[in-house]
């Protein structure tokens, strides 16, 4: 069975038909790339993946639960991890205490402020920092990581909720390009490792082309094309939209 399975989703904003009847799988362990020119609709499915914007239409199959229209938190508990950017609130804690929170919060526990909490699931906190590379920087303060750094700690903080999807829009934005590519390598090493199905847009095509398993190509809405790299450099609509030549995608 399929971690995630898409059927004719559909969402349309006023008169734009953002994404139309789009169509596919994950399995565990995969590593599937969404790719597509800006306004293609990618972050569009997205949203309505994680539970932030309702469908028109279509079925989204999550680990056997059709999750269309289910709010974010409760798309979450069903194990569907998303990367947040870190806010000044969790900035000024340390590294160690913003994954010891995520851990709270998947365990369904609350944060006691007036008790010290400093060692609630503190050995799993490291855990998971050190998977992700972080275990000399768990003491430090969120606020003065390296950007590469505050990266992999929102990794580790999805992680926390032991997820079997991850979704990620556009990860590696604002990362140089070596960061990049070593930041997707480890989500993959870490996909493989958990059996955990992973979702990701990216504009970096040496990452897309190197990391994925297989990819999926969006323009205007719609799925223009779905397979392993060389089948994607090679399809003739997805060269017209990237290289702006050849046959156009035709009918709009
Ligand atoms: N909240 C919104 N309201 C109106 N139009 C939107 C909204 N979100 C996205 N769109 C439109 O939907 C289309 C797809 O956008 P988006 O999903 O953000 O694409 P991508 O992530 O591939 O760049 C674009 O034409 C965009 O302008
Ligand atoms: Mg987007």
């Amino acid at each position: 069975m399929s971690v995630l399975r898409v059927e004719r989703l559909r969402k349309s904003f006023g008169g734009v038909q953002a994404v139309r009847d789009v169509s596919f799988a994950v399995e565990a362990g995969e590593m599937l790339a969404l790719i597509g020119p800006n306004g293609a609709g990618k972050s569009t499915c997205f949203n309505m993946l994680n539970g932030q914007l309702r469908p028109d239409a279509g079925h989204i199959d999550i680990a056997g639960r059709d999750t269309a229209g289910l709010p974010p938190r409760a798309v979450w508990r069903l194990g569907v991890g998303r990367t947040f950017q870190i806010t000044a609130t969790f900035a000024s804690m340390s590294v160690r205490e913003n994954v010891q929170l995520a851990l709270l919060s998947q365990h369904r526990e609350v944060w006691r402020l007036w008790r010290p909490a400093a060692a609630r699931h503190a050995a799993a906190a490291e855990a998971l920092l050190a998977q992700v590379g972080l275990a000399a920087q768990a003491g430090r303060a969120a606020a003065v990581l390296a950007y590469g750094d505050l990266k992999r700690l929102e990794l580790a903080i999805a992680l926390a909720n032991a997820p079997r999807l991850l979704l990620m829009d556009e990860p590696t934005a604002g990362m140089a390009p070596t960061e990049r590519v070593a930041q997707m390598r480890l989500v993959r090493d870490l996909a493989s490792a958990r059996g955990l199905a992973v979702l990701f847009t990216e504009h970096d095509m040496d990452v897309v082309f190197g990391l994925a398993d297989r990819i999926l190509v969006m323009n205007r809405g719609a799925l223009i094309a779905e397979g392993n790299g060389e089948a994607i450099r090679a399809h003739p609509e997805v060269r017209a939209v990237y290289l702006g030549t050849g046959a156009t995608s035709g009918g709009h």
